[in-house]
């Protein structure tokens, strides 16, 4: 169950004929994107490919003892956020997933070379584009220290690739060499791809991906608060607001707010235009962008993700979890005073399906906000800048 609350701190900081205006063109945006042909992940995900999943997930346990996933930006986000929400802290008992692909820290890549010395295990390789640099090295490096340990056969047990269905060079590799692969459909982009073998797989391995895919789709019930959020989002970049602070409050959703920077990042940062997305963990943050976003220039207004119930700890002001809260509540008040608008979208706890829906919900919002904004929110032409400039430093 999740709640949303775009009203009770914003609407006397913004002007209400703006937003009445954004709300006019709904029915434009609406059918905007339902016109557009990179809106593949709102089509319902086949069963079989859920089940085939699911029995590659079996078999990587069997002859696994982990599971490297290599891949960068959204080929990587939506799992590592999702599966980060629910991580213990300290009694982490969970299959292990490891990821790579997202640095080129040597000291990462050696130490997790020799990690694997020891280890059993399958990689997954994830990239639409095949051509990605981070994750094309990182996949030759871990492949050398496969050749050194298994042989063929066994490799060709080891190897999974999710990529594009015809195109790239980790397609021809499946036909070449038979690896197991899994597509990335042609009508979904990177960040879009949550409900894709690009980030069930991974998540197969430690959650019960049916109760994902069907909470996802919940998000489809949403379109109005998400309009309704691109709208407020527009009515605030009309009156300044260039920057919005995704703040939590649990240290492991932090790389939930990393996935949200990355999806309203890369679909709205165009022609100049966009929404800075930035984000807290509180308390913590507080004692240092707290100043300036209480008192600092007025460039900002937050999103607060609220989280109702989680484990209960008894401490000398009460249940410390609503201790939490009430210091979120109290924020949000301290802010708005401030002149900052908040946000409150609040889910009853953190459960596969709620959070699934809240994925679903906030693609909704950043493809409606783009079109608001009138930038296409499905390519993102500025990453390919740097990635051709790295291609000729490289030749150089
Ligand atoms: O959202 C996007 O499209 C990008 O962030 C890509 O996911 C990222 O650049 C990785 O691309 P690829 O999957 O082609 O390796």
């Amino acid at each position: 169950m999740i709640k949303f609350n775009f009203h009770s701190y914003v609407d006397s900081l913004i002007k209400k004929e703006d937003y009445n205006e954004l709300m006019k063109q709904k029915e434009e945006v609406f059918s905007k994107f339902k016109k557009s042909k990179m809106t593949g992940w709102t089509k319902r995900i086949s069963d079989d490919l859920v089940n085939k999943i699911i029995d590659t997930s079996e078999k990587i346990r069997e002859n696994s003892d982990c599971l490297v996933v290599v891949g960068i930006g959204g080929s990587f986000l939506g799992s590592y956020a999702f599966s980060n929400m629910f991580k213990s802290y300290f009694l982490d008992d969970s299959f292990e997933v490891i990821y790579a692909g997202t640095t080129l820290s040597s000291k990462y890549m050696s130490e997790l070379l020799k990690y694997l010395e020891n280890k059993n295990f399958t990689l997954n390789v994830i990239s639409k584009s095949g051509t990605t640099m981070e994750t094309t090295l990182t996949y030759s490096l871990i492949k050398n220290l496969m050749l050194d340990k298994y042989s063929d056969e066994e490799i060709k047990k080891r190897i999974i690739l999710t990529t594009d269905k015809e195109k790239g060079s980790l397609r021809e590799e499946v036909l070449e060499k038979g690896y197991e692969s899994f597509e990335i459909p042609d009508d979904i982009g990177g960040r879009y791809s949550f409900l894709t073998a690009a980030h069930l797989l991974p998540l197969s391995m430690n959650f019960n991906i049916k109760r994902i895919v069907e909470g996802y789709y919940e998000g489809a019930k949403l379109m109005e608060e998400a309009f309704e959020y691109a709208a407020i989002r527009n009515a605030l970049f009309k009156k300044g607001k260039y920057v919005e602070n995704f703040c939590v409050y649990e240290e492991n959703i932090y790389y939930f707010t990393e996935w949200l920077k990355q999806l309203f990042g890369e679909s709205e940062g165009k022609e100049g235009k966009g929404i800075l997305p930035t984000s807290n963990v509180h308390t913590r943050d507080l004692h240092s962008l707290g100043q300036f976003i209480q008192d600092g220039n007025k460039i900002i207004f937050e999103t607060f993700i609220k989280v109702n119930r989680s484990n209960k700890v008894m401490c000398n002001l009460g249940n410390l979890h609503e201790v939490n809260n009430v210091v979120l509540d109290s924020v949000v008040r301290a802010h708005f005073s401030g002149g900052v608008p908040c946000n409150i979208i609040e889910l009853e706890s953190i459960n596969e399906e709620d959070v699934a829906t809240l994925i679903y919900f906030f693609q909704l919002a950043a493809a409606y906000s783009g079109y608001l904004m009138g930038i296409e929110p499905f390519d993102q032409p500025g990453v390919e800048v740097y990635k051709k400039e790295v291609r000729e430093g490289l030749n150089k």
